[in-house]
Parts: structure tokens; C-alpha cells; sequence
């Protein structure tokens, strides 16, 4: 089954066209990675399909068309997207932040068992729960807008480059955990990261997107074994 279908979507910032043209979909329950260099529009592919930037074409969740609706009303139909800077409110705690994930959920009941569940995943946050989310690290930030969008209880999570400003251990446990909610919760998720190798660890399927369109589409593996094209497209080893 296919949990997300994208299809020539084309979009920008007043008259400077971004995305020229992005077709994809993304099977339910599997982790699609999206790579590129600086500047080929990986943010605006995710804002595009949250409702944030206005697109031409087509984005549909199942049966569902996004195309069209608000951030709200994309986030009510199941898609949680932590932004490029996490998005989250710096003077609030951790656990308004967390409680706010749930806010335009349609039923509010079992916030209080959600809590626990994300607790479960990030230990951490729960012994930060009335401390402002901007006096945390960077790494228990990334956390935090983590757990505030699986409070949406999604059933497709967009993240936006999740390593940024990150050390790499604290990058490969945010990358694990994000493992185990697709394993465990079965949600769809679009991870786009410049380190490849990392999302390569965890994806099943990816794209690599250059200067607004899909210059390479495969599995993992595939994308991954192609060395003179990693090098060429993403101007590094994998
Ligand atoms: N709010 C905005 N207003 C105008 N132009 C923008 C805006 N955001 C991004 N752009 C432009 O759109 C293009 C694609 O940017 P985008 O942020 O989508 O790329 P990216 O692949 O996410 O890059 P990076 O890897 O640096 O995060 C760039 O040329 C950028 O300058
Ligand atoms: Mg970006």
C-alpha cells in the first residue's frame, strides 16, 4: 500500500521556481530517505507537501488530496513535519511543547498515556519536564520536536535534516530511534538529511534531488552501491 503519492509537483517563493516537477511515492510504513546538495529544494519538497508553500500538482495521503489544504488541516489528516530548526516554543517546557503536538488532534483523550509513550522513547526528556525547551542541548531539542510531532500520533512523519548541529553519537541515536518508532508504531517516514550515509542505514527507498528535480530514484542498497553517482550528485562518499 502506498501511504504517500507525490506527483509533478511543482513549487517556489513568489516568481523563483523551486520544484520543478517532483513525482514520488512512499510505501506505508517505510522510511524514504531524500538526499542532495545545499539548495535543491529538500525543505521546500517538505514544506510543499505540509501545506507551508503552495504547489501545483499533486500530494495525496492514500485516498486523501492535500493538495491545497493548510499546515492544520495536513497535520489533522496524519502528517507531523519537524522543520529545518526543529520548530519548537523555546520559552515553554518540555511538557507544553509535548501537550501542544496533540492540540490539533482530533480526539484529545489518552494525551496523559501519549506522554508516557514518548517517554519510553526519549528517557531523557521526561527528567526535563518543566524546563524550557531553549535551555536544552541541541541533541534533547531534536528529541523534543520529535515527541511533539509523534503527539499528533502521525501516520507519515516529514523530518528535516534531524543531524543538523548534531555530534554523531548523539545523531546516531536520534537516527535509531527513529528506527524504532517506524518499526514499532508503523509510520510512514520521509527523512531528508545531507548525511547520507545515516538515512542510506535506516531508508528503504530514496531520491536524490537536484536543483528542484529527481536526478536518481532507488533502493537503499541501490543508491548506496552507486559510488560514482554518490560522488557526482552528493559530493561525497556514502
Ligand atoms: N523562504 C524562502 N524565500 C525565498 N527563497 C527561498 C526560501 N526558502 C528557500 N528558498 C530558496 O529555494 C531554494 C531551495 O531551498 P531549500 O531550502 O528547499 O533547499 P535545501 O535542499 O533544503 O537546502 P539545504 O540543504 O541547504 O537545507 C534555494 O535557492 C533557496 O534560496
Ligand atoms: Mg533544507
Amino acid at each position: 500500500m502506498t501511504a504517500l503519492i507525490v506527483e509533478d509537483l511543482v513549487a517556489g517563493y513568489g516568481d523563483a521556481r523551486v520544484l520543478h516537477g517532483v513525482s514520488l511515492d512512499v510505501g506505508e510504513g517505510e522510511i524514504c530517505a531524500i538526499l542532495g546538495p545545499n539548495g535543491a529544494g529538500k525543505t521546500t519538497l517538505l514544506r510543499a507537501l505540509c501545506g507551508m508553500v503552495r504547489a501545483r500538482g499533486a500530494v495525496r495521503l492514500g485516498e486523501v488530496s492535500l493538495t491545497g489544504r493548510s499546515p492544520d488541516a495536513v497535520a489533522r489528516l496524519g502528517v507531523a513535519h519537524v522543520p529545518e530548526g526543529r520548530g519548537t516554543f523555546m520559552p515553554l517546557t518540555v511538557e507544553e511543547n509535548l501537550r501542544l503536538g496533540a492540540y490539533v488532534r482530533r480526539g484529545k483523550s489518552d494525551v496523559d498515556a501519549d506522554l508516557d509513550r514518548i517517554y519510553t522513547y526519549f528517557p531523557v526528556l521526561k527528567t526535563r519536564l518543566k524546563q524550557a525547551a531553549g535551555s536544552l542541548s541541541g541533541g534533547e531539542q531534536q528529541m523534543l520536536a520529535l515527541g511533539r510531532a509523534l503527539m499528533l500520533r502521525p501516520r507519515v512523519l516529514l523530518l528535516d535534516e534531524p543531524s543538523l548541529g548534531l555530534a554523531p553519537l548523539v545523531t546516531r541515536e536520534l537516527f535509531r530511534i527513529v528506527q524504532a518508532i517506524n518499526e514499532e508504531e508503523r509510520t510512514t517516514v520521509v527523512v531528508v538529511e545531507q548525511n547520507a550515509h545515516l538515512a542510506l542505514g535506516i531508508a528503504q527507498q530514496a531520491h536524490v534531488l537536484e536543483t528542484g528535480r529527481i536526478v536518481l530514484s532507488g533502493t537503499a542498497e541501490q543508491i548506496r552501491a552507486d559510488e560514482q553517482v554518490a560522488q557526482s550528485y552528493l559530493g561525497y562518499r556514502v
